[in-house]
């Protein structure tokens, strides 16, 4: 396992192993690594023969400076997790590299009807700089596909949108969401829970599982649903920001009689905002 820093290093290692017809995988992260972001390595490595792995900390999608400033960077561990796994090259750009002429004057990429809802009223420009990282880093890897996690499931829909709309000759897969024993959906920011609030956190997907359950009873009063489903969030400690039910396909509002549902759910739990999602698909 190799680790560069620089685009020239690595669109020149990408070259040679397309001399060598060889296919190439690229998992993008922030680094501060668990068994989630591995669980999209192990599969990349099922589907290409060369992976690469970008860890850059992207201040252009953080809405929040303190959050931004406390966000864990732990590259000597991230490293040490990459090399029990399928990883052939950690790119690692600086700010510098990414942004050479500071981030206010960069090109910005906008995708319409994808930014503007769920995590996107939070978080006011979250999911620009996250298209914007995203195209910058597909460019740069020019891999063959890019895996991404349904743990983030509107960033995963945003980014095959951009990849869709601006042709960019990469196929976007999603995994599945990789879970602690409790159901809690492994994030970077389990570590501001305390170890109640882990406890509690992991009520996050079993409300989830209770929206589901009433939908596959019949339960098609889904504003009532997702009502019911945000107190329930409320009385386990979370300050509640939504619980929704969406098409799964565009995460256009659900009406009744919609087949192909995604339940997604955020709140803020102590120091820790966390996001949830699952499929629901009738017949
Ligand atoms: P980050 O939060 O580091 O996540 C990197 C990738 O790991 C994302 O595709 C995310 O959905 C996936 N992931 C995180 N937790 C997961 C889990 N428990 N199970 C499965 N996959 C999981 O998401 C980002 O970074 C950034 O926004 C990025 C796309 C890198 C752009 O900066």
């Amino acid at each position: 396992m190799q680790s560069v820093g620089t685009i020239s290093a690595l669109r020149a290692q990408i070259k040679a192993w397309r001399d060598h017809k060889q296919t190439i995988a690229f998992v993008p992260t922030m680094g501060n690594l668990h068994q989630g972001h591995l669980s999209l390595v192990r599969k990349a490595s099922e589907l290409a023969d060369r992976v690469v792995v970008s860890i850059f900390v992207n201040p252009l999608q953080f809405d929040d400076k303190v959050d931004l400033s406390a966000y864990p960077r732990t590259v000597k561990a991230d490293i040490q997790m990459l090399s029990t796994v399928d990883c052939d090259v950690i790119f690692t750009p600086t700010l510098d590299v990414m942004y050479p002429k500071g981030m206010a004057p960069h090109t910005n990429v906008i995708v319409p009807n994808m930014d503007d809802k769920l995590c996107g009223l939070k978080r006011p420009g979250h999911f620009d700089g996250v298209a914007t990282v995203v195209i910058k880093l597909l460019n740069i890897a020019q891999a063959d596909i890019a895996l991404f996690g349904e743990k983030d499931y509107q960033q995963l829909l945003l980014i095959k949108r951009l990849v869709h709309d601006l042709n960019l000759p990469v196929d976007v897969l999603g995994a599945p969401t990789f879970r602690e024993e409790s159901g809690l959906a492994m994030s970077s920011r389990n570590q501001y829970l305390t170890e109640q609030q882990q406890v509690q956190a992991a009520g996050l997907y079993q409300t989830l599982l209770s929206v589901k359950q009433r939908i596959e009873m019949g339960g098609q009063n889904f504003p009532a649903l997702q009502l019911e489903a945000f107190t329930k969030l409320q009385g386990l400690g979370f300050e509640a920001e939504y619980v929704d039910i969406r098409r799964a396909d565009d995460l256009a509002q659900a009406i009744s009689g919609d087949k192909n549902l995604r339940i997604l759910a955020a709140g803020r739990l102590g120091k820790a905002r966390l996001i949830d999602n699952i499929a629901c698909n009738l017949a």
